[in-house]
């Protein structure tokens, strides 16, 4: 009996940290990456780098350009991008720079 009552204010303790650390959906998720890049290498999108290093914030992307959710990859081909969509909202030589660089096509695209 004694241990169960350790265990479970271990438990209510870390529920209590878990929410200190901030709410769930406050929180920047981790890298993720898109694979339809052929004959490129795949293209990781950090929230990361964008919010934490760049200091954007959720509504400069969420949700004009993308759901909040991983839904745009069928939709997102270089052509859309150089027209100005998604990624290339910013990344089109203004805020970011260009899709339509070749010596920048490494930046986003792994090399293979
Ligand atoms: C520079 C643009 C940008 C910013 C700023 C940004 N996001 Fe995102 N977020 C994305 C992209 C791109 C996706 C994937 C969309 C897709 O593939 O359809 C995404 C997806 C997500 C997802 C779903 C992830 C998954 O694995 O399904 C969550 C949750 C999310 N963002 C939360 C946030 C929060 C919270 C913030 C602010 C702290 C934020 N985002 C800021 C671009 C951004
Ligand atoms: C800002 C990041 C970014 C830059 C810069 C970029 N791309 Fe892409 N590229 C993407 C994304 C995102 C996709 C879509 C991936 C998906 O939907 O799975 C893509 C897809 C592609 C594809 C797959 C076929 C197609 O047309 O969609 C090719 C080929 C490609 N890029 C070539 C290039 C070349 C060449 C350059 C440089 C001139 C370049 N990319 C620059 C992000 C970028
Ligand atoms: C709301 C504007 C915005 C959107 C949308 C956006 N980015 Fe960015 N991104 C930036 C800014 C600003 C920087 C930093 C400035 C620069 O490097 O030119 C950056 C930097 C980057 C970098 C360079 C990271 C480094 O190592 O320094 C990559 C890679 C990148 N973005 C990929 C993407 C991809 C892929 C998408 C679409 C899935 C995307 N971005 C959408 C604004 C944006």
């Amino acid at each position: 009996m004694r241990k169960l009552c350790v265990a479970l204010s271990a438990v209510v303790l870390a529920a209590i940290f878990w929410v200190g650390a901030g709410p769930v959906w406050s929180q920047v998720p981790k890298d993720f990456k898109y694979e339809e890049t052929k004959p490129m290498g795949p293209v990781t999108f950090s929230h990361k780098i964008h919010v934490t290093d760049k200091k954007l914030q959720c509504p400069d992307c969420h949700t004009k350009i993308f759901e909040m959710k991983k839904v745009a990859a069928p939709k997102m081909t270089m052509k859309v991008l150089n027209e100005g969509e998604f990624c290339g909202k910013c990344h089109n030589g203004g805020k970011a720079f260009s899709t339509k660089e070749a010596k920048d096509c490494s930046k986003c695209h792994a090399k293979k």
